[in-house]
């Protein structure tokens, strides 16, 4: 076993009887310069969909995981595959055009049919019909609109009278989505990678790219040389500051639950903001539902608080009988609801697929072809419209509204912050103040080991902040996250939080 930790403790991490922290590596970390013609960064769905349209068209490829395959989002996703426009039809409608809104259905529903190609059989997946429904009745008209515009972008749509869904007022049905189990697919995506002869590195942390034309990048030490480098870290992780005012990060959470009335097996979703969305976990349990939603940016919401609020709404909808785990993992909402796919603004060979909100497990699947197909030197569908250099005036007000949390993170760091007595912090708990006189990030860890750190992100200096859902600490400005004891976990950040020299106060617990 790898002691490298997961991002989440997702409910396929669980299933396979694993440390719900802990995945099995399976490949090799590197220890030597790795020459290449493609460097892709990142071993999940997006970077090993990439890797595998690259290898299909007679490229050499070699992924770098930082960690474990699985580890990353896409293991910590819920397996919904739907091609439904996640901000509504008459959103995309509105930013794309009609046209151009079924090109974007038709990528995504092409990336279905690719990922039921792959598994062949595996990984549980399910083609089911989808549910988009309101509570509310005065929607009706609205969601009739809705339902049409998504039928005229290629979707298979049935109008309903009724949703089987608990308190479903209103809402219609999408034909052959589908659902998978999303880790044992990354899982198999790498296994396909290998057997065509792409090199996967585990444990190899790729420094991001910042040249113009870079030709290596850092790597555990040795450098990897390439022609091309793919950026599929599921968040920007390149120089290219626009970028992370386009993709600010949010916290989604999931809850698996065991009920004794499980609506029929489907995908479901509501017209709420943020929405909610349930499946069934897995074929062989019908009672098993997965139940999502409650997002918000990172560091601005309590995440016990948001956890709460999803298990009130799982208890409000079902009959509960048993909560079976819960994990929060991130995503990456693009201002103008459309995902940056190709090469990154200002570079000659530097490619990335990012932004991708809650829906980048058919995003992140049609970004492999589109990326690969333009390192062909091929044209793509939408190149322009999904082209990380685009510039949209639809996007900017989001964009500045999200910049405000930027801005009052910063000003943490010159703000008097209040003093904290580390001897009054009890198991599980953290927070950011003076300790002892020092700017420090202090918690608890359930074993009763205080970890006193910097609270300064080592990526751009935003302040961290403690998640005590995950027992993590998360930056709000672009989403990079530490272990308790200041290990990178996620994101942008490549060095751990720092550690602060005072003593630190343990206690001891006589209860896990
Ligand atoms: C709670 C939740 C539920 C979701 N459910 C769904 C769903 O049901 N359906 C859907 O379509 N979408 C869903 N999404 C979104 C979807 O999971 C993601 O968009 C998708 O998995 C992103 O895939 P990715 O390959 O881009 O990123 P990841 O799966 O995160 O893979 C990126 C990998 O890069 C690695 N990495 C990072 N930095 C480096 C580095 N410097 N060097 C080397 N490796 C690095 C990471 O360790 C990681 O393994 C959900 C998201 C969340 C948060
Ligand atoms: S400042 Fe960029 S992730 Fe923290």
């Amino acid at each position: 076993m790898s002691d490298t930790l997961a991002t989440h403790r997702s409910w396929w991490i669980g299933r396979n009887g694993s440390d719900a922290r802990r995945l099995e590596s399976c490949y090799p970390r590197v220890q030597e310069d790795i020459h290449t013609r493609v460097a892709i960064i990142g071993g999940g769905i997006t970077g090993l969909s990439t890797a595998l349209e690259l290898l299909e068209r007679g490229y050499d490829v070699a992924v770098f995981e930082s960690a474990v395959i699985g580890c990353g989002t896409t293991g910590g996703s819920t397996g919904h595959i739907d091609a439904h426009p996640e901000g509504g039809t008459s959103s995309l409608s509105r930013v794309l055009g009609l046209n151009k809104a079924r090109q974007a259905v038709a990528l995504r529903l092409d990336a279905i049919d690719a990922v039921e190609r792959r598994v062949n059989g595996d990984c549980e997946f399910q083609r089911l019909p989808a549910y988009f429904y309101s509570e509310n009745p005065d929607d009706a008209n609205s969601l009739r609109e809705q339902g049409e515009l998504a039928l005229r972008m290629g979707l298979n749509v049935d109008q309903l009278a009724t949703v089987p869904y608990p308190n479903a007022a209103c809402g219609y049905r999408i034909d052959d989505m589908a659902r998978i189990d999303s880790l044992a697919y990354v899982k198999h995506l790498a296994r396909m990678v290998s057997d065509r002869g792409g090199r996967i590195f585990e444990n190899s942390l790729v420094a991001g790219p910042v040249e113009t034309r870079p030709e290596s990048l850092d790597v555990n030490g040795s450098k990897v040389h390439f022609d091309e480098v793919v950026v599929a870290v599921h968040c920007n992780d390149t120089d290219a500051l626009y970028l992370y005012l386009e993709t600010p990060p949010y916290q989604s959470y999931v809850l698996a639950a065991r009920v004794s009335d499980p609506p029929p097996d489907a995908l479901y979703w509501d017209n709420a903001n943020p929405y909610f969305y349930t499946r069934r976990a897995s074929t062989s349990d019908p009672k098993l539902l997965l139940i999502g939603g409650c997002d918000h940016r990172t560091g601005t919401d309590d995440p016990i608080e948001a956890e709460r609020r999803l298990e009130e709404y799982a208890r409000e909808h079902f009959a509960v009988e048993e909560i079976v785990c819960r994990w929060s993992a991130e995503l990456f909402e693009p201002t103008d609801g459309l995902p940056m796919i190709g090469k990154v603004p200002g570079k000659e060979n530097v490619w990335i697929a990012t932004g991708f909100s809650g829906i980048g497990l058919t995003w992140g699947t049609a970004a492999g072809g589109l990326l690969a197909r333009q390192i062909n030197g091929e044209s793509v569908p939408l190149e322009k419209d999904l082209s990380p250099s685009r510039f949209g005036v639809l996007g900017l007000a989001t964009m500045a509204a999200e910049q405000m949390t930027t801005a009052v993170n910063l000003a943490e760091r010159i703000l008097p912050a209040s003093t904290i007595n580390p001897h009054g912090l009890k198991p599980g708990e953290g927070k950011v103040g003076m300790v002892d006189g020092v700017h420090a990030a202090i918690c608890r860890d359930h074993a009763g080991c205080e970890h006193r750190l910097s609270p300064i992100c080592t990526h751009m200096g935003g302040v961290v902040h403690w998640n005590a859902a995950a027992r993590t600490w998360d930056c709000p400005v672009h989403g990079g996250r530490f272990t308790a004891d200041g290990r990178r976990l996620y994101g942008p950040p490549e060095s751990p939080l720092e550690a602060v020299s005072a003593k630190p106060v343990h206690i001891k617990i006589s209860e896990e």
